[in-house]
């Protein structure tokens, strides 16, 4: 089995927030995220599939097939957006780098069978400082 990563990014403004919180009590939770007025990341995706190599062409999987994909189903609906208010599929979760991850996942799980491989990752680094990782479990 043969692992292969593809890098995408992508810019987008969020607000960590519990609509059942004051102002206050999510500035305590959720710290500088928390900001009413919104702020952005620049996020960086890596999508990790696997797969057995074929031997006609070398490839698990055509990186650009594969970069098309994550662009369509994920880059254009994220790409200079705002998280919680304009994303079909974060839609009723809280904007974090985790929903994130996992919502990534949902989204691109079954188009990537299509393509003869199977996710086996999918990593989202909000900061240099911070990244989630989700195998899908
Ligand atoms: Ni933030």
């Amino acid at each position: 089995m043969i692992y292969i990563t593809r890098r995408e990014r992508f810019s987008a403004a969020h607000r960590l927030c519990n609509p059942k919180l004051s102002d206050e009590e999510n500035s305590e939770l959720y710290g500088a995220c928390a900001n009413p007025h919104w702020h952005g990341h620049n996020y960086i995706l890596w999508v990790t599939v696997k797969g057995k190599n074929n031997p006609g062409t070398g490839y698990v999987v055509d990186l650009k097939q594969l970069s098309a994909l994550i662009q369509e189903k994920i880059v254009k609906k994220l790409d200079h957006k705002n998280l919680n208010l304009e994303v079909d599929f974060l839609k009723d979760t809280f904007a974090s780098t985790e929903n994130l991850a996992i919502g990534i996942w949902d989204q691109l799980q079954p188009a990537i069978n299509e393509l003869g491989v199977e996710l086996h990752a999918v990593k989202v680094q909000e900061t240099e400082n911070n990244y989630v990782e989700y195998y899908g479990a």
